[in-house]
C-alpha cells in the first residue's frame, strides 16, 4: 500500500518524481524517499513524514534516472531510516518495493551472516542487499534481479537503480505497477495518476514480470523469456487527478458522483454483461470494507427483486473459513489489487466456480484474474475515503439485478443521477452541530439501507474520528441502547415502505432514552418533522434511488463534520487506499 515512482529520459528525474509521488500519497504518507542517478553517483533523500509538505530536499537531487517511495509502514516504524529507498551496502544500489517480502526475516538472518549491514526495520531491505550479492558476480542488475525474485515470497512491485547502470530495473508480483510511455521519457509507477500529466499510453505488468527500461527501450521478460504486454490508451483526464477548487479531493469526488453513476449505467448494460451473468441461481460476493457495503446492498436488492440467493463472506474470513460454494462468485473491490478479495477468488475459482470482478482500475490485478470483469466508470479517486467508487459500484450492482430482473428498473437508472444531483446541494447546518458535539454516533436502518447506515458509519469515523456503528436498526434495543443519552445521537434512515411504521416505533423507542435523532426520509413526510430532532428530506421515488441518496447524505454529512472538526479528510490517519497485505 506504498507508492512507487521511476523516471528515465530527456528531463531532470527528481521534480517529476516528487509531483509523482505527491499524487500516490492516497497510497501511504508516512514517510517519502527519492533516489537519482546523476553526475556524482546514485544520490538519495528520504524523511519521516508527507512529501506534500517536506519537498525540497528531494528536488535538489541531480539525475535523468531516478526512484521514489511514499509508505504506509507495515514492517518498522515510520521513521527516515525505514523509510525507502534502501540501499545496499556499497551504496550504490537502490530499491523501493511496495509489498511484504513474507519471508524477510529469514532471509535476513542468512544475509547478516553473510556479513551484511541492515540499517531499517522493514522486510524491503533484504532485496537490496540479495542484489547486490548477485550484481558482484555478473555486474548486470536485469541478470541480478531475475535471479533474487524466485527467493522472495510474498507481494512486490520492485524499481531498482545502480550507479554503474543506464536503465532502470523493475519487477512485479500481485502489487500494481504500470509502466507509462511518454515521448523520449519512461515511467514506471504503482498506477497511472503519476503518469497521467505526461502520457496516455501505458503498459500494465503481470505477475512474474521483470522489466528492462532504459533510454531507448523497454523489454520485459517472464521466466527468463521476452514477452509483450498490451500498450493501452488510458482515458482517464488530467482534471480528474486535480482539486479543481475543491477544499478536498473527497468534497470533488462526491460531487462527481452524479456524472460516475450515470456513466457507469451507461457503459453497463446486457450486451456487455459476460453470459454466466445473465441468470444465476445463487450469487456468492467477496469484499472488503466500503465494498463489502456494497456487495450487502446487492444482497438485498437482488433477493428482493429477483429471489436469487446471495451469500456475502468478508474476504478476509473467506480464506480461513472457506464456505461451500458454488457457482457465480462476485469480487467488489475499487482498487482491484485488495490482497484479501484477489485471495478469495482465487480461491473460488479454484473450486470451478465463475468469477467476476467489479472493480474502477484498467489493468489492475483482479482484472486479470476473474473470468470477467465489469470496470466502473468513477474516474480516478484520490481521497482515502471512497465515495464516487461506492456510488459507481452500486451503478454496476444495480445494473445486474436489473437485468436478472427483466429490465424492469433502465428507464429510473438512467435518471438517478438527477436525484443524486438534488441532494449535494442539501443545507446539513444543524445535523453537522450534533455531530461535531458527538462521542459516539449510532446509525441505523432496515433492508438495504442497513448496509447505507454501515457506510454513513464507516465514512463518519474514518474521516472525524468519532465512534459510530451502524445497526439492523431492529437490533439496538439488544444491547446498545444502554448507551443511549443525550450525547449519542442516532441517525435512523427512514424511506416509505414495509418498514416506514416499524422505523418509526424505533425512533420513538430511542428519543424515550434520550438519544437526539437525525432522520432522514421521503420529501414531503409529515410524520418524521415531528419526532425526529432534525429531520433530513431526500428525494427520489424508489428504495434504488433513496438507496443512493440517503447515502450521499451520509458522506456529506461525515464530510463536514470532519472538516468542522480540523480533520486531515483526504488523508486520515493509519489509513490507506489500496490494501495490498493481509
Ligand atoms: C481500504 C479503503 C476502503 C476500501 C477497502 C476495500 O480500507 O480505505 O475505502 O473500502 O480498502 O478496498 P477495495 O479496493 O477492495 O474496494
Amino acid at each position: 500500500m506504498c507508492g512507487i515512482v521511476g523516471y528515465i529520459g530527456r528531463r531532470e528525474a527528481a521534480p517529476l518524481i516528487v509531483e509523482g509521488l505527491k499524487k500516490l500519497e492516497y497510497r501511504g504518507y508516512d514517510s517519502f524517499g527519492v533516489a537519482t542517478i546523476g553526475g556524482m553517483g546514485l544520490e538519495f533523500d528520504k524523511h519521516k513524514g508527507r512529501i506534500s509538505e517536506n519537498d525540497q530536499s528531494a528536488i535538489q537531487l541531480k539525475g535523468k534516472i531516478g526512484i521514489g517511495h511514499t509508505r504506509w509502514a507495515t514492517h518498522g516504524i515510520p521513521n527516515d531510516a525505514n523509510a525507502h529507498p534502501h540501499l545496499d551496502c556499497t551504496g550504490t544500489i537502490a530499491v523501493v518495493h511496495n509489498g511484504i517480502i513474507e519471508n524477510y526475516a529469514e532471509l535476513k538472518r542468512q544475509l547478516t551472516a553473510r556479513g551484511h549491514t541492515f540499517r531499517s526495520d522493514t522486510d524491503t531491505e533484504v532485496v537490496v542487499h540479495l542484489i547486490e550479492e548477485e550484481y558482484a558476480k555478473k555486474k548486470d542488475l536485469l541478470f541480478a534481479v531475475q535471479t533474487i525474485v524466485p527467493k522472495l515470497e510474498g507481494s512486490y512491485a520492485l524499481l531498482v537503480i545502480s550507479n554503474n547502470e543506464e536503465r532502470m530495473i523493475v519487477a512485479r508480483n500481485a502489487s500494481p505497477l504500470v509502466i507509462g510511455i511518454g515521448d523520449g521519457e519512461t515511467f514506471a509507477a504503482s498506477d497511472m495518476t503519476p503518469i497521467l500529466e505526461h502520457t496516455e499510453r501505458a503498459m500494465f505488468l503481470e505477475d512474474g514480470d521483470i522489466a528492462t527500461i532504459s533510454w531507448s527501450e523497454v523489454a520485459i521478460y517472464n521466466q527468463g523469456i521476452l514477452v509483450t504486454r498490451p500498450l493501452e490508451l488510458i482515458d482517464w483526464s488530467l482534471e480528474d487527478v486535480k482539486k479543481g477548487g475543491f477544499a478536498h479531493f473527497m468534497l470533488k469526488e462526491i460531487y462527481e458522483q452524479p456524472q460516475a453513476f450515470y456513466n457507469t449505467i451507461r457503459a453497463v448494460t446486457s450486451e456487455t454483461l459476460p453470459d454466466f451473468v445473465h441468470n444465476p441461481t445463487s450469487v456468492t460476493v467477496v469484499a472488503c470494507g466500503s465494498s463489502y457495503h456494497t456487495g450487502l446492498i446487492f444482497k438485498y436488492l437482488l433477493e428482493e427483486s429477483c429471489r436469487v440467493p446471495v451469500r456475502l463472506e468478508f474476504a478476509s474470513e473467506f480464506k480461513y473459513y472457506p464456505p461451500p460454494i458454488e457457482g457465480l462468485v462476485i469480487g467488489i473491490t475499487q482498487s482491484g489489487e485488495t490482497a484479501d478479495t484477489l485471495t478469495a477468488l482465487k480461491q473460488a475459482k479454484a473450486r470451478n466456480c465463475k468469477t467476476l470482478a467489479v472493480t474502477n482500475i484498467l489493468g489492475s490485478s483482479v482484472s486479470r484474474l476473474a473470468d470477467a470483469t465489469i470496470f466502473m466508470r468513477a474516474g480516478p479517486e484520490i481521497s482515502v475515503a471512497a465515495t464516487k467508487s461506492f456510488i459507481a459500484q452500486l451503478a454496476v450492482l444495480m445494473q445486474i439485478v436489473n437485468n436478472i430482473s427483466g429490465r424492469k428498473c433502465s428507464a429510473m437508472l438512467l435518471h438517478a443521477h438527477q436525484a443524486i444531483e438534488e441532494i449535494l446541494l442539501i443545507d446539513l447546518t444543524a445535523a453537522v452541530s450534533v455531530c461535531t458535539g458527538a462521542k459516539d454516533i449510532f446509525y441505523v436502518g432496515r433492508g438495504p439501507f442497513y448496509p447505507v447506515a454501515l457506510e454513513g458509519a464507516l465514512k463518519m469515523k474514518e474521516i472525524s474520528y468519532i465512534h459510530a456503528e451502524g445497526y439492523a436498526a431492529g437490533e439496538l434495543k439488544h444491547g446498545p441502547f444502554a448507551l443511549l443519552s443525550p450525547e449519542t445521537p442516532v441517525i435512523a434512515l427512514c424511506t416509505p415502505g414495509d418498514t416506514y411504521a416499524v422505523m418509526i416505533s424505533n425512533i420513538k423507542e430511542m428519543k424515550a432514552r434520550g438519544a437526539p435523532v437525525i432522520a432522514v426520509g421521503n420529501e414531503g413526510d409529515s410524520e418524521l418533522p415531528e419526532i425526529a430532532d432534525i429531520f433530513i428530506p431526500i428525494p427520489g421515488t424508489t428504495p434504488f434511488v433513496q438507496v443512493l441518496t440517503s447515502l450521499v447524505v451520509l458522506q456529506l454529512l461525515a464530510y463536514y463534520t470532519a472538516v468542522a472538526l480540523g480533520r486531515d479528510v483526504d488523508k486520515p490517519r493509519n489509513l490507506a487506499k489500496s490494501v495490498t497485505v493481509e
